[in-house]
């Protein structure tokens, strides 16, 4: 089942073989579990079958593999307790229309898409992300990643899962962020942009690039983007950036559940905000 196919498909992959715990902790009372649950299954049936149309004992077995097997991380869960309240504060209500587009910018190799999309995608909105990366190993990596986990509901009996639904789907790009302006292939705004782990101490010239760029592509209503940081001081510098770029710093929070990493004072997803359009 889920864990076998993990295996085929990951056995050797180096970002399973970190020190990532892959695994989501069923319950701990806070009910971000299930959610998480729901939502993903929600996503992957495609809208055909939302949770509450399914056979209750196939979302119960789908659940309970799920919680057993390895495939998702704590910090995908941890993430999403940020995320509903980043989302929460920010008083804003992406995709008012039933459509979101979503931006994830230097996504890596992607741990969290199909988690954006399902969490963003709550209530049967339509995701379309795309998630851009500089390095084509990466986004070849993030590539597989979504597509493994599509097949592990596939595989689990949920209907209507498909390769392709270009409206509720996940398009993967390798290119630099700063050469968007002007991009044909991404929309011009967005309701969402999302950036884990920004980069800004790395090189703080690209980054400001990057950052007017999505400061001016977010929907003016209701778009918001939200940034996640692995330290203080880095955390510190983009939100000053931000701001003298335009941007409103709405939320801005420190992990609870943070993990820490083996450099000191580094940790994931340490802290999270929400911006949107001064
Ligand atoms: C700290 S890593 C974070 C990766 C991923 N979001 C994660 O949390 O694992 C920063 C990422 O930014 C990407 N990056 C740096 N400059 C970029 C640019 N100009 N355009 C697109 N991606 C860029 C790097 O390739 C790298 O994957």
């Amino acid at each position: 089942m889920p864990d076998e196919l993990v295996e085929r498909f990951f056995g050797v992959s180096e970002e399973f073989n970190q020190s990532q715990k892959l695994i989501i902790l069923p319950g701990e009372g806070d009910g971000a579990g299930t959610d998480l649950l729901d939502a993903l299954i929600e996503h992957f049936s495609d809208g055909e079958a939302g949770v509450s149309n399914l056979d209750p004992k196939l979302v119960k077995e789908l659940r309970e593999e799920l919680e057993r097997s390895s495939f998702f991380s704590g910090d995908m869960k941890h993430l999403w307790l940020m995320l509903e309240k980043a989302l929460a504060k920010s008083g804003r209500a992406p995709g008012v229309d039933g459509e979101i587009r979503l931006l994830n910018l230097a996504c890596g190799h992607c741990e969290e898409g199909s988690i954006l999309s399902a969490f963003f995608g709550k209530g049967g909105k339509r995701v379309r992300q795309f998630a851009m990366d500089l390095r084509d190993r990466e986004i070849d990596k993030a590539k597989r990643r979504y597509s493994m986990t599509e097949a592990l509901f596939q595989k689990a009996g949920i209907p209507g899962v498909k390769e392709t639904d270009e409206q509720n789907t996940v398009e993967f790009v390798a290119d630099d962020a700063t050469h968007l302006v002007g991009y044909g292939q991404v929309p011009n705004r967005f309701d969402v942009i999302f950036i884990r782990h920004q980069n800004l101490w790395h090189d703080r010239e690209v980054w400001r690039k990057i950052y007017e760029f999505v400061i001016n592509r977010l929907d003016p209503e209701n778009g918001v983007l939200f940034i996640t940081s692995y330290f203080d001081r880095e955390h510190i510098l983009a939100l000053e950036m931000i701001r003298s770029l335009g941007g409103k710093v709405v939320f801005s929070e420190q992990n609870p559940n943070t993990r820490e990493l083996d450099y000191p004072g580094k940790s994931t997803d340490r802290h999270v905000a929400a911006i949107v359009q001064s």
